[in-house]
């Protein structure tokens, strides 16, 4: 089948089966076409606690299918590629978590949603890129221990000078190589346009820019910018193709060094026409697990 054919297999499936398709912003954008709902990982979980169908498929890495899935125990959550999984996640094995747990006793542990359901069933509470500065700041202990993205944290730690941030080492093998240089020669090319980066990108890249933003809130930035018609978009590609979608008339560029996320991009129109067609992979998170980690997702959303 061509794409054509497999979009409109998926789109009549998708009726059949009364399936939802939620997806992330990096996304294919085949894939973000017949999406159902498009939006960043905070606006995907407070989006699916609104789902009324039985089945979900959730086009994006492992750890937000399996978010979805703690948020509705009782559906059918389904990733068309169970190998899409986040290597930022991967930074922080639940082992080590537990080790830092002994050493840090007196530390409030915050996990950035990029990190499994193990893990943010041993932490205090989660948090996404568009809300880990409120989340810390509300926080009542002074003292944090922030994982797994360093970049995030100490991005959070420059807004929240009050906190004692303790950074996990870990990085988006994606956004760490944002180039300064390939940014600065962008930016020469077009020097009205504006710079917008996700707080996963090294200091350097956040220091220049004029937004720093989850995927969502550049939505959000663009919106607030009417009179800008060009914007450097530094992250995955998918979010460009999603914000030319969203403001056709407006130009988004990347940086001349393409930023893509193989995981994400494992999600291809094939996979998830034989997700739904199949009915797999069903993701399921065991109970013990499920009911703590949904403490921590709970406690965000509150
Ligand atoms: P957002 O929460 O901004 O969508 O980011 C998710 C992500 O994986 C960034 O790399
Ligand atoms: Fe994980 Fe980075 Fe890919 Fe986001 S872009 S899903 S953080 S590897």
């Amino acid at each position: 089948m061509d794409t054509q054919d497999l979009k409109e297999a998926i789109l009549r499936l998708k009726k059949e089966k009364q399936a939802y398709i939620l997806a992330h912003n990096y996304q294919l954008p085949e894939i973000q076409d017949v999406a159902d709902h498009v939006a960043d990982s905070l606006g995907m979980a407070r989006h699916a606690l609104t789902i009324p169908n039985d089945c979900i498929v959730v086009c994006g890495v492992y750890f937000m299918a399996e978010t979805v899935s703690l948020l509705n125990p009782h559906k059918r959550i389904l990733i068309p590629d169970t190998n899409a999984g986040c290597p930022l996640a991967n930074f922080a094995p639940i082992q080590e978590v537990k080790r830092w747990r002994i050493q840090y006793p007196d530390h409030t542990f915050v996990a950035y949603v990029n990190s499994s359901a193990e893990v943010k069933a041993e932490v205090d509470i989660c948090c996404t890129s568009a809300n880990a500065i409120e989340i810390v700041r509300r926080l009542p202990n002074t003292k944090i221990v922030f994982l797994p993205d360093k970049n995030l944290g100490r991005y959070v730690q420059k807004h929240v000078p009050e906190k004692e941030i303790v950074l996990w080492p870990g990085f988006c093998v994606v956004h760490e190589t944002a180039d300064l240089e390939a940014l600065l020669r962008t930016k020469e090319a077009h020097p009205h346009a504006l710079i917008v980066a996700h707080p996963e990108c090294p200091e350097e890249i956040q220091d220049i820019a004029d937004g720093v933003c989850s995927t969502g809130q550049m939505i959000h930035f663009v919106e607030q910018h009417p009179e800008i018609k060009e914007f450097i978009i530094v992250t995955e590609w998918g979010m460009v193709y999603a914000l030319q979608k969203k403001f056709p008339d407006r130009v988004f560029l990347e940086p001349s060094h393409r930023m893509e996320c193989k995981n994400m991009k494992r999600i291809t129109l094939t996979k998830l026409y034989d997700a739904l067609r199949e009915e797999k992979f069903i993701v399921k998170v065991p109970d013990d697990i499920r009911e703590r980690a949904r403490r921590s997702i709970d406690k965000m959303l509150a």
